[in-house]
């Protein structure tokens, strides 16, 4: 029998752990994010919710801009602790190295396998959130996290967070290829239909 799970905040799909990068009255800051999805193929955007508490919030509303940065696993401690503190009481610039791409307010973390620049386009506000909505101006990465010139999760390693339990993993084993593990069972559909 099917129980209803009483906060209806508490679902256990991983989230992948980024960090935000903004600048804050001129200086870059970071910030533990999860809430982070692609809105949009074709041109690549992406959407994040942030907290209107937050001072990145205030940071993104003012320059338009930011910082998705992927960590990987050796980077939780760091990653959790730009969680904790926020830069209205604590200067988090000296966190990380930082290079910039074409955005002047998007500070990306060198120590990072992959940095996504991003150029907001659109707002959505909610009630202590907003959905700040994004163009992917550049991605970065080196040679050593990639294969065949694309990101290689075991090369980049990161890692998820799962809520209620706030508990980090490292990414599990391979088990099938997407667009590819259904395809037997396609066939074998479409036969008994075709019988
Ligand atoms: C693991 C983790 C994930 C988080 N994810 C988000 C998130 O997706 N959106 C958000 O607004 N806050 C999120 N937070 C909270 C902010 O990171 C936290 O409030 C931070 O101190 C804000 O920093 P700032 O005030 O310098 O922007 C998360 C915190 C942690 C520890």
């Amino acid at each position: 029998m099917k129980e209803i799970v009483e906060q209806k905040s508490l679902f256990c799909l991983p989230w992948a752990q980024t960090i935000l990068g903004t600048h804050l009255e001129g200086k870059a800051n970071f910030m533990a994010l999860d809430w982070l999805t692609r809105v949009n193929f074709s041109p690549p955007m992406l959407g994040i919710c942030v907290n209107k508490n937050n001072a990145s919030h205030a940071a993104i509303a003012d320059t338009g801009e930011f910082s998705i940065n992927v960590p990987s696993v050796d980077m939780v401690e760091v990653t959790d602790y730009t969680g904790l503190v926020s830069g209205k009481r604590v200067d988090k610039s000296g966190l990380f190295e930082v290079f910039y791409g074409e955005l002047k307010s998007a500070p990306m973390i060198t120590d990072c396998p992959i940095t996504i620049e991003c150029r907001v386009s659109q707002t959505v506000d909610l009630p202590t959130n907003t959905f700040f909505i994004a163009d992917i101006v550049n991605i970065y990465s080196e040679e050593r996290f990639l294969t065949d010139g694309k990101p290689d999760v075991t090369k980049v390693r990161p890692f998820v967070l799962t809520m209620p339990d706030n508990t980090f993993w490292a990414i599990g084993e391979s088990i099938g290829k997407a667009w590819n593990a259904g395809k037997s069972l396609r066939k074998q559909l479409k036969q008994e239909d075709d019988a």
